[in-house]
């Protein structure tokens, strides 16, 4: 189906990039990167250019986020998976209690469960279901995830936990157009390559104070750690603007760069833009026969990735793969485990809504064709 389609020109997007990460990376900032020559790429990360470089981005993370004076801005090598064990091992005391509704959640769930000391529950409810996480005082750890990016699903609220209790949040895939009440959460993490555009591989995690001291004190506890999972070294060398072992400098510096771009426009215009963004394709999505919105409850569907099913009878496959083999659009397939006739679309910062619009475009283009020749 769809195998030599020709689409209108002028339904080109200006960018084909609309995966869910890696994602879009603006290109000026790649130029921008070029620019900086021998004075960046290539020089020593325990040294004035780069310490200097993640210092800025720290920095921005909390003028972005308006931390409040006292969090800590941890930065690492491993991305959010990594994160998912560190935790697990570092800061969970005796029990963590999951709220899962997709394969990332599971996965963080599936990554504390191996931990022999730690007893590790699960609320869980079916792919395409959203999922409010709450308080147990049974627990010293909640797990929420904010946009569970294999379905499409972000959570509608945050609960407030009790003192011996860490409210812990992977907000990989929402990080910066998914407000939350960041004071109400002890542990705030994501990768570096959603909605702030740098690569993979890169972690950054806010602490609390009431994390970062229970991090201090669990790192001399007798349990093995490896060094490189130890929230002690990382805070330490984070303080110091650096990171434990040798990162991918042009990560972080693509990170900065989109993150001074987004402080141009603050949290809540960059989210105002993303819900506009949100309203036009569940609308768009809403108004065809051929399409329905995945997740059917409208306050969870997610503000930075839309999952869309496609009626039986067209191919989601054989589009995505047509548009792909055109170079037009790439990475709108769904998330592979999930097996549904469907697109999965981001719409983080850097996707244009008039990109968006022309991508609808090209869609329904193709249904009407196949309509005309069947
Ligand atoms: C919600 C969520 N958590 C965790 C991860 C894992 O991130 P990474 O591949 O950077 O480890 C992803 C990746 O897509 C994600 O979407």
């Amino acid at each position: 189906m769809f195998e030599n389609l020709e689409f209108p020109l002028e339904l080109k997007p200006s960018d084909p990039r609309f995966g869910v990460g890696p994602s879009l990376v603006n290109s000026e900032f790649i130029f921008r990167l070029g620019g900086t020559g021998k004075e960046l790429l290539g020089t020593s990360h325990r040294r004035p250019a780069v310490v200097e470089l993640c210092r800025e981005m720290q920095l921005g993370m909390k003028e972005y986020f308006k931390l409040p004076d006292d969090y800590s801005v941890v930065i690492g090598n491993g991305g959010a998976s990594f994160l998912f064990d560190m935790i697990g091992l570092g800061l969970v005391e005796k029990s963590s209690l999951h709220f899962t509704c997709g394969e990332f959640s599971q996965k963080w769930y599936r990554a504390h469960k191996n931990i022999p000391w730690i007893k590790v529950d699960e609320k869980a409810v079916s792919y395409g279901e959203g999922i409010t996480p709450e308080f147990h005082e049974d627990y010293d750890m909640i797990c929420a995830t904010l946009n569970e990016t294999s379905t499409g699903v972000q959570i509608d609220s945050i609960p407030e936990v009790g003192e011996k209790t860490l409210l812990a949040v992977d907000a990989t895939s929402g990080a910066g157009q998914i407000p939350l009440d960041i004071k109400k959460i002890d542990v705030y993490f994501f990768s570096a390559q959603k909605v702030f555009a740098g690569e993979g591989g890169f972690f950054i995690c806010f602490l609390s104070p009431k994390a970062r001291k229970r991090a201090l004190e669990l790192s001399d506890r007798e349990e093995y750690i490896p060094n490189i999972m130890d929230w002690k070294y990382a805070i330490e060398t984070s303080d110091k603007h650096q990171t434990f072992n040798t990162p991918s400098i042009s990560t972080i510096y693509l990170l900065n760069e989109q993150l001074k771009l987004m402080n141009t426009l603050g949290e809540a215009e960059v989210a105002r833009q993303a819900k506009e963004k949100a309203d036009f394709i569940y609308a768009w999505a809403d108004s065809r026969e051929y399409l329905n919105c995945y997740i059917a409850d409208k306050k969870y569907r997610s503000t930075s990735v839309a999952t869309i099913d496609l009626a039986s009878q067209y191919s989601a496959e054989d589009l995505c793969a047509r548009l792909r083999a055109l170079g037009w659009v790439y990475d709108i397939e769904p998330y592979r485990k999930l097996g549904r006739n469907q697109f999965r679309i981001s719409l983080f910062h850097n996707i244009s809504i008039e990109d968006l619009k022309k991508l609808t475009n090209l869609i329904d283009f193709a249904i009407n064709s196949e309509d005309k020749t069947s």
